[in-house]
């Protein structure tokens, strides 16, 4: 199947397009970089032995985005690209409503002029706010308590609206829980600018010694050892549910919700434990006060996507840490600086051929 992934230089993103290359499917990638490397797609290309199309586009580049959809001619979107740091959305909402969802708009305009209707969306845990019905479940009540979170309910509310207007929209709201874990080459994974916001990116970089210590959001929240409790599911599982949810939109239409969560959640004070054993260095941590906004616990009731997808997460903390050490070790400063690894359109097609091609990227000397 032709499939054009927005974002797909990204964390999530990079791990999915690896999988569906190795699946046989044609992939074209939009991504602006603005979060993310072309290094991660030339590792892709290395891993899967095959070309990735790549086009540095801004999803709010209408224009350039008709012309890219018009031009590749996708059966299907993995819709990935938007701003996730929920601080920064607080501070600057104008910023994440216009990218996220205006550049969501933009893509929904591209794919009726291209006639492709089917689309997967990077939903969030966050839809279901602060929520205490535990396990949440596909039909738990959704609110927002930052901007970030009401973009993915603005969106999800529009695509719902888009294909009650038109049958031929097919539709799947992915809502992942706490994506981590890298791949087991350890030659992809996540590269956090500057100081991460969420707790496995943090508590890896203080066990390769570069933060001192991990603040633990509080220890008098009402679970068993006090610290917040998170369904925690590894990218490579997350990736796998992006293709069974593809296949189930070739025979459907309207709009499909499903968790993609392991269904059982790890507090802080677990994963720090499983840091430190994995990687054999100390995890230093002080409690500190909790993080406004901040839920006790949250994790999915995981059933709807294993009956309807047939899908459901394989590894657990322990692989997920494991996986997260050894991109951590390999990479201890992420993929090469941004900017001057950023290659110009021109030199990225001589890297990364399309899936015809046979020439893979040269090797470095
Ligand atoms: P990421 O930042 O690593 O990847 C997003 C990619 O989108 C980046 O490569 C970035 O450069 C690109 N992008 C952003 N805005 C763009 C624009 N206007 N035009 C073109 N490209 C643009 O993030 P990720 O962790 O891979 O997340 C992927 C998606 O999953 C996001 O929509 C995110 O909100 C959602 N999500 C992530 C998490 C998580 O914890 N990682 C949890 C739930 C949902
Ligand atoms: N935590 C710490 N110290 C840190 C960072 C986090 O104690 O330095 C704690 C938090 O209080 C929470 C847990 O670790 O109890 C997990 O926090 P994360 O920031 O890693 O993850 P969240 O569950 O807060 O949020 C993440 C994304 C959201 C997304 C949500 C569900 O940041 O965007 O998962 O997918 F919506």
């Amino acid at each position: 199947m032709r499939v054009l992934v927005t974002g797909g230089a990204g964390y999530i993103g990079s791990h999915t397009v690896l999988q569906l290359l190795k699946s046989g499917h044609e992939v074209s990638v939009i991504d602006n970089f603005s979060n993310s490397s072309p290094e991660s797609l030339r590792r892709v290309v290395e891993l899967a032995g095959t070309g990735v199309n790549i086009a540095n586009i801004d999803l709010l580049d209408e224009g350039r985005m008709q012309g890219e959809l018009l031009r590749f001619r996708p059966e299907a979107v993995i819709h990935f690209a938007g701003l996730k740091a929920v601080g920064e959305s607080v501070a600057q909402p104008l910023k994440y409503y216009r990218n996220n969802v205006a550049g969501t708009l933009n893509l929904l305009d591209a794919m009726d002029a291209a006639e492709c209707r089917t689309l997967v969306f990077s939903s969030s845990a966050t839809v279901y706010g602060e929520s205490t019905e535990l396990p949440l479940l596909e039909s738990t009540p959704r609110s927002a308590t930052n901007p970030y979170g009401r973009t993915k309910l603005h969106i999800e509310e529009m695509l719902e609206e888009l294909a009650a207007s038109d049958e031929r929209w097919s539709i799947a709201n992915l809502r992942y829980f706490n994506p981590v874990g890298a791949h087991e080459s350890g030659m992809i994974g996540e590269d956090p600018q500057g100081i991460p916001n969420n707790l496995m990116p943090y508590v890896s970089q203080v066990a390769i010694g570069k933060r001192d210590a991990v603040q633990v959001f509080g220890n008098d929240y009402g679970t068993a050892d006090g610290t917040g409790v998170r369904d925690y599911i590894h990218v490579l599982d997350l990736a796998a549910g992006h293709l069974a949810a593809l296949d189930y939109l070739a025979d459907s239409n309207g709009v499909n919700v499903w968790n993609l969560g392991t269904g059982s959640g790890s507090s802080v004070l677990e994963v720090i434990d499983a840091f430190a054993r994995v990687s054999g260095r100390p995890v230093p941590y002080r409690i500190t006060d909790r993080r406004p906004g901040d839920v006790a616990e949250s994790y999915a009731h995981p059933e709807k996507a294993r009956l309807d997808l047939g899908w459901k997460a394989e590894r657990g903390l322990e692989q997920m840490v494991e996986d997260m050490w050894h991109w951590q070790e390999k990479n201890p400063d992420g993929f090469p600086d941004l900017d001057s690894n950023k290659l110009d359109p021109q030199e990225l097609r001589n890297f990364v051929l399309g899936n015809s091609g046979e020439k893979k990227r040269p090797k470095k000397p």
